[in-house]
């Protein structure tokens, strides 16, 4: 098959910007070379394969080239649907491609509207309210007398403050976790100030934290095994969470954190708490063909669903700390399997001739 693989490259520039004007994590989300390449020649080893950078002309380039599919990682640069706009695109095109459609990448990169379909689907998550300026702050708190107004809940402290639509935890910094009003407001106006969007504060789950890494469709949709975030792998003192510091500062490819437990030492009924929660997740939010979902314990052991990656990150190195592929590795999939797996649900679910590049999977592999 002609395989078009599409992507955002971390750039130091954009045309027409400086770097200086744009976030520091501004290219947070997307790739860099060495996993673009490292896609690349996964799919290669089977297919013919052209890259093609989700810019501004993309539109013409997959048009010209017409693949038979594309393998899309584009995380998008630009507004709230910005991980919408190439399946949009090829949708118009009518060329098929991987992974959820553009209303599903959508609203999960909206928190807020994420956890309103989980909610219309009694999946437990926690409460939140959405917040647009700082003078929001007192009508979320649960303050003696105060009632709530339908569909706008008060909040318990803690709380973490987090940008609306962003990923890779931008915008979540150690700072984020808040145990006062004070706390409060000066993490809404950091969020607001830097980001330009809306803040959502949710109640702050206490409990362990793990992250499901998911294949397939319908009858064939696998979970990997569960990775836990062990966060006593954090530096002394900071709060437990998987903020932007315990991504991208404290844990190097030099000096890796071994924050990853996979699979995850659950007992059994945890376990399948755990993945009967994603499992629900993934059909409430009609994903396609792979995701990670990000899940947490709440102060009675219950598993509570944080949130929901259509687009998930595969960075190739082992020491590079990516949850997908440790979860692919923890199974017997090497990282080029878990590539060609992910193109071949896709295949299969679009009736495509498949490309011959299925590997049978490891007898542990499946584990519902
Ligand atoms: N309600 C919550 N209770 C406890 N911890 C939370 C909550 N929301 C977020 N966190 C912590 O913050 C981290 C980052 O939050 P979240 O997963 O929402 O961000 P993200 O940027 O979308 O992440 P990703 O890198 O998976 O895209 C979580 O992994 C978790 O440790
Ligand atoms: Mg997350």
């Amino acid at each position: 098959m002609k395989v078009a693989l599409v992507f955002n490259l971390k750039r130091d520039s954009i045309p027409g910007l400086n770097r200086k004007d744009l976030p520091p994590d501004f290219f947070a989300e997307c790739d860099d070379k060495e996993t673009i390449d490292a896609i690349r020649a996964a799919l290669a080893e089977f297919h013919k394969v052209v890259l093609v950078e989700a810019d501004e002309d993309a539109y013409e380039k997959l048009r010209n080239e017409r693949p038979d599919i594309v393998f899309n990682v584009a995380e998008g640069l630009w507004g709230s649907g910005r991980e919408s706009q190439i399946p949009a695109i090829l949708e118009l095109l009518r060329i098929p491609y991987t992974g959820s459609d553009p209303v599903t990448l959508a609203i999960s990169l909206d928190k807020a509207r994420t956890k309103e379909v989980l909610q219309a689907h009694g999946i437990p998550t926690p409460a939140f309210r959405l917040v647009e300026t700082p003078d929001d702050v007192a009508a979320i708190l649960a303050k003696k007398g105060a009632l709530p107004a339908p569909g706008k809940p008060l909040l318990k402290f803690p709380m973490i403050v987090k940008p609306l639509e962003e990923g890779s935890s931008k915008g979540i910094v150690n700072s984020a976790v808040v145990k006062d009003e004070d706390e409060l407001g000066r993490e809404i106006a950091r969020v607001l100030g830097k980001y330009h969007e809306p803040a959502i504060v949710e109640e702050w789950l206490p409990g362990r934290e793990f992250t499901v890494a998911m294949i397939g469709n319908g009858e064939n949709l696998r979970c990997l095994p569960i990775v836990e975030i062990k966060f006593d792998t954090l530096p002394p003192g900071v709060n437990p969470i998987y903020s932007y510091e315990a991504k991208w500062v404290w844990d190097t490819s030099e000096k890796p954190l071994e924050i990853f437990e996979c699979p995850a030492k659950v007992d059994l009924e945890l376990k399948d708490d755990i993945e009967a929660i994603c499992l629900r997740t993934w059909s409430a939010l009609r994903i396609r063909d792979w995701a990670r979902i990000d899940v947490r314990l709440d102060a009675s052991g219950r598993p509570q669903i944080l949130e929901v990656n259509p687009l998930p990150g595969i960075l190739p190195q082992p020491e590079q700390n990516s949850c997908f592929p440790k979860a692919a590795r923890a199974a017997g999939l090497s990282y080029n399997t878990l590539v060609r797996r992910v193109l071949d649900v896709a295949v299969a679910r679009l009736g495509l001739a498949a490309g011959s590049s299925t590997v049978a999977p490891p007898a542990h592999f499946s584990l519902r």
